[in-house]
């Protein structure tokens, strides 16, 4: 067994980047340079290919970033665009805050509406995914007695707005209890379905949980839901850009998503998508001048805002389509594959996450078996500069790990070493 060296991390860390020069890395002009670099055609060593995907992200020197479930890093290429808008608008700030850019935002809505293969009219550019989540339960006229379904996997993000802004009105949560290890997706539709009763009026249910990274089943409750007048609201956080996914397929009334995780995109953007016909359901959070806007603008009309931030949600979606939604799909599905090939059936080590590719993605958590998960964590960043999560909650006592696509199959060998030398 291969075992990385043992070292104290947090000395060596932040004293630069790790970006390699030697790379090509990307400019503005991203799909030409790509291609110049023969980067468009996968014909070549895949894993070289990640490479250098992974040469575009500038982690500090010494991390080995598994965190993206928490946040995600931008591309050099994002990065130099979205300084570029902020250059441009502190060149004339009135100008480009007021009028000078819609053309570009709209074209921003445009590119997300094509991501998500609905219609522009659909999309609002927001901030993150607790923000269309407050939206969604804030807009609603429940009645006493009316109920909400929220598994108990939901993020706060997702049960604070309708405890707050919706539970002092008489209104009944029901939180049914996903297993952790469903086997098949009929598993997961059978909890909401015993959930359900005449009084449901929403059920708000994440697309990919934040705890072991189960993917629940939207499209199947969206279908059962609608036969009962039920609508869906879906928190996207963890999985708008981490493999592909057809909203109108889905078929959920509301869809919320941070695109600072998996879309690379800059801090404090986020996308929220609600279907035409549900759309009569919503009032924006935030009233500004031009609040009798009918269309879905209304919902993101906070006045002077983050403007470069949101043009920078461009240029992540372009460095997406570059590299193409199918690839990063496959590899999404290759790396999570990799990683388990390594461990499933050690007894030393328990995956807490569904293995099908219906039930999971690049989200996997494993628990050292037997070691208390906050020191193992501890271990792991200290001796090996590994940054993740501890799950502590839902009994899963294990490290969540990401792979987004800067993580290389040479990554999870050293993550892999690590776990073993830690687990002896
Ligand atoms: C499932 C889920 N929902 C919501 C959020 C909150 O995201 P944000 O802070 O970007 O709104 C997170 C963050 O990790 C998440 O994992």
């Amino acid at each position: 067994m291969k075992t990385p060296a043992r070292r104290t991390f947090l000395r060596q860390l932040g004293q630069g980047t790790l970006s390699s020069f030697a790379v090509p890395l990307f400019g503005a002009d991203l799909l030409s340079s790509w291609k110049a670099a023969g980067l468009d055609n996968l014909q070549n060593n895949a894993e070289g290919y990640w490479e250098l995907v992974k040469a575009q992200f500038h982690f500090a020197k010494g991390l080995h970033y598994f965190n993206n479930a928490s946040l995600g890093a931008s591309s050099a290429h994002i990065q130099q665009a979205t300084n570029t808008f902020r250059n441009t608008l502190d060149g004339f700030p009135s100008k480009y805050m007021w009028g000078g850019w819609e053309d570009e935002k709209e074209v921003v809505r445009k590119k997300a509406a094509a991501l998500f293969s609905v219609t522009p009219e659909e999309i609002a550019l927001t901030h993150n995914t607790t923000e269309g989540m407050n939206l969604i339960a804030r807009s609603f006229d429940l009645q006493p007695g009316d109920e909400v379904i929220l598994a108990n996997h939901e993020h706060a993000s997702g049960t604070i707005p309708w405890e707050v802004w919706q539970e002092t009105k008489g209104i009944t949560l029901v939180r049914p209890t996903l297993p952790i290890l469903p086997k098949t997706v009929s598993d997961l539709v059978e909890v909401y379905e015993k959930a359900i009763t005449p009084k449901t009026k929403v059920i708000s249910m994440c697309h990919i949980v934040n705890t072991n990274g189960m993917v629940l089943p939207v499209k199947e409750v969206a279908k059962m839901a609608h036969q009962k007048g039920i609508l869906v609201a879906v928190d996207g956080a963890q999985s708008a850009g981490m493999f592909r996914i057809n909203l109108k397929d889905l078929n959920c009334d509301f869809y919320t998503a941070s695109s600072h995780k998996w879309l690379f995109s800059p801090k404090g953007v986020g996308l929220f998508y609600a279907k035409k016909e549900s759309q009569k359901h919503l009032k924006p959070l935030i009233v500004a001048r031009g609040h009798t806007d009918t269309s879905i603008r209304r919902l993101e009309n906070y006045n002077t805002r983050n403007l470069p931030e949101v043009l920078g949600l461009g240029a992540s979606i372009d460095f997406h389509n570059t590299i193409g939604g199918d690839r990063i799909h496959e590899r999404t599905f290759e790396l999570k594959t990799y990683f388990r090939s390594k461990l499933e059936g050690d007894p030393r080590f328990t995956i807490k996450t569904p293995a099908p590719d219906t039930l999971s993605g690049a989200i996997q958590v494993i628990e050292v078996n037997g070691r208390d998960v906050v020191a193992v964590k501890e271990k792991l960043w200290e001796e090996y500069g590994i940054d993740c999560r501890p799950m502590t909650g839902k009994g899963l006592n294990a490290l969540r790990l990401s792979f987004a696509i800067y993580i290389t199959k040479k990554d999870i060998d050293y993550l892999v070493d690590a776990l073993n030398d830690l687990a002896g």
